[in-house]
């Protein structure tokens, strides 16, 4: 099947957004979400679930054979409470835990194991239900969803990176050097891309958007765009 007909396949469509942290992903994906009514997949959740799992079972997130086998059983549900979202694993509800820089570095250690990857694999494509999904993390359009007829690369300089991180943490109260979280992102972008598990790069289909200086509300339009040319397209072949 050429790829022209194979993405108009009668499984739900998905719109992969993937990219470094710190491009708008999670921004744009939720206005996205928002505008289109589709299902949300924060694929970055369940990498930081499964750290705080290991966290909670005394497991250390690099013993490959006991994190892999913590993130196949997560006890992970997402749900909407007086409007707003909460994450729970098993009792507890972690929503804001889950948010935390220590949360983030758990979550990049298991993030490199294959045998978690594997563990989670088909747990984000159940996602995907009609009427549609938008998935945001780091290889939705490379490996959870290769079909996804829409793929998006979100990217932005590791400066303007840096500079939404330092206004996110000022406005927290912490007191950080903007250099050195520009040193950290740039370093941490290099790792990404050359690690040998999911190194993050985009699909040789995606469509890489340059979020650098562009008001969030043009890179939702932009994406809403590409998402409507598909859709038109789609009923058409229909
Ligand atoms: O996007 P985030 O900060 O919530 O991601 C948390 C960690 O999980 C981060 O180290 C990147 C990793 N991750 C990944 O490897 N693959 C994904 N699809 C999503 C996140």
């Amino acid at each position: 099947m050429d790829r022209e007909a194979e993405s108009f396949t009668d499984q739900p469509p998905v719109l992969a957004i993937d990219g470094p942290s710190g491009a708008g992903k999670g921004t744009v994906a939720k206005a996205v979400v928002e505008a289109l009514g589709w299902h949300f997949l924060d694929s970055g959740a369940l990498y930081r679930l499964t750290g705080l799992y290991c966290q909670r079972c005394g497991v250390d997130p690099d013993d490959v054979g006991r994190a892999a086998g913590l993130a196949s059983e997560l006890p992970a549900s997402f749900r909407v409470v007086d409007g707003n979202e909460q994450v729970w694993l098993g009792n507890e509800e972690v929503s804001g835990e889950l948010r935390t820089e220590a949360t983030g570095a758990l979550a990049s250690r298991v993030a490199v194991l294959q045998p978690v990857r594997d563990a989670l694999l088909q747990r984000q494509r159940d996602f995907r239900r009609p009427p549609g999904l938008v998935a945001d993390g780091r290889d939705m359009g490379t490996v959870v969803f290769p079909d996804a007829p829409v793929k998006i690369f979100l990217t932005a300089t590791a400066e303007e990176r840096a500079r939404r991180r330092y206004k996110q943490l000022k406005d927290q109260g912490a007191n950080v050097s903007l250099a050195s979280l520009s040193e950290e992102i740039a370093e941490r972008d290099r790792r990404d891309a050359s690690r040998a598990t999911a190194p993050l790069k985009p699909a040789p289909d995606a469509e890489t958007l340059d979020t650098t200086g562009i008001a969030v509300t043009e890179v939702v339009e932009q994406v809403l765009q590409r998402v409507e040319v598909y859709l038109r397209q789609a009923s058409a072949h229909l």
